[in-house]
């Protein structure tokens, strides 16, 4: 393992390059990364960074999302099949008939989309900035895509206005069950339970935080409790161990990870970045259209 981190490091400096790693991914892969974090974290350093080759040890969105915003550098992928599978449960069809039906729409699509769908939206989002960005906006029906539970989450938090949902969802974290949520707490009943909005609303419900990944990072490593339910993929214990050493995290169930996240492996960031492999590439018009949804969030979330 060392010689393929020293390998890793040597093709960084030589060929310019920097990697970037979602929290998601194993922690050996964190590890040797340039910057760890959530997804609008890692969009800002994608569109920040003057290195000529983006690494993007995460799924297929993030390294598109980082090619729509900074489309001179190379962006490779090191397993291309690493895609999310949400999103592809929202279609431009979907929104154009939203768009028929309401008059005074907006359409928010969550980054965890195709480019073809930030195309066809107006504003993009992440979970650590969705509330913020659908109260700033003028119109008073929102179009959420894909992610419905997000969706119901927002609209919890902005009363005021009427949202309409696509009907996508998170496969792992759709997957956590209250019945398992109370099984967790009466197993540690002085922890306080942290979600990801990914999450059912019947289980956000029981949260003490709601977050994003890097929220509940935040919140756990404020807080003065010293135990935490965390509902969210497993990558997360990597940084929470390693930024609280004294206090306990728990995942809600046994299979708390997400088997794309966990295919970019150490091998596989040495191999794309050794044979500059599995680039992403976009088509030059969509891009155009869809980099305007991701700037515009950008600009919002300030
Ligand atoms: P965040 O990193 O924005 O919390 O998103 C979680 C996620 O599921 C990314 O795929
Ligand atoms: Fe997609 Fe869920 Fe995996 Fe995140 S955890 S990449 S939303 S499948």
């Amino acid at each position: 393992m060392a010689d393929i981190v020293e390998e890793i490091y040597a093709l960084k400096k030589e060929k310019h390059a920097i990697i970037l790693a979602h929290y998601y991914v194993p922690d050996e892969v964190q590890e040797i990364a340039d910057y760890v974090g959530d997804s609008f974290f890692l969009s800002k350093k994608a569109k920040e960074t003057d290195a000529e080759i983006i690494v993007f040890a995460g799924v297929l969105f993030m390294g598109e999302s980082a090619k729509m915003l900074n489309p001179q550098k190379k962006v490779l992928m090191p397993d291309r099949t690493a895609d999310c599978p949400m999103a592809h449960m929202g279609t431009v069809a979907s929104i154009a008939q939203a768009r028929a039906a309401y008059d005074d729409l907006a359409v928010v699509c969550y980054i965890n989309s195709t480019t073809a769908l930030k195309a066809a939206s107006d504003v993009c989002v992440t979970s650590s900035n969705a509330v913020t960005i659908v109260k700033k906006l003028p119109n008073h029906h929102i179009f959420f895509t894909p992610d419905r539970n997000l969706g119901h989450y927002v609209a919890s938090q902005v009363p005021d206005k009427h949202f309409i949902y696509n009907n996508g969802f998170c496969p792992r974290h759709e997957s956590i069950e209250p019945a398992a949520v109370t099984a967790a707490k009466a197993a540690h009943p002085e922890a306080l339970f942290l979600a990801h909005p990914e999450c059912r609303p019947d289980v956000l419900a029981m949260a003490d935080y709601i977050g994003s990944t890097s929220g509940i990072i935040q919140y756990a490593s404020a807080s003065a409790q010293r135990e935490f339910i965390i509902g969210t993929e497993e990558g997360v214990f990597y940084e929470l161990t390693t930024a609280n050493p004294h206090k306990q995290f728990y995942p809600v169930m046994g299979d708390q990870y997400c088997i794309n996240m966990k295919k970019v492996t150490l091998d596989k960031v040495r191999n794309c970045l050794r044979d500059e492999t599995n680039e992403v590439t976009l088509d030059e018009t969509i891009r155009r259209k869809a980099v305007g949804v991701l700037d515009k969030m950008l600009e919002l979330a300030k």
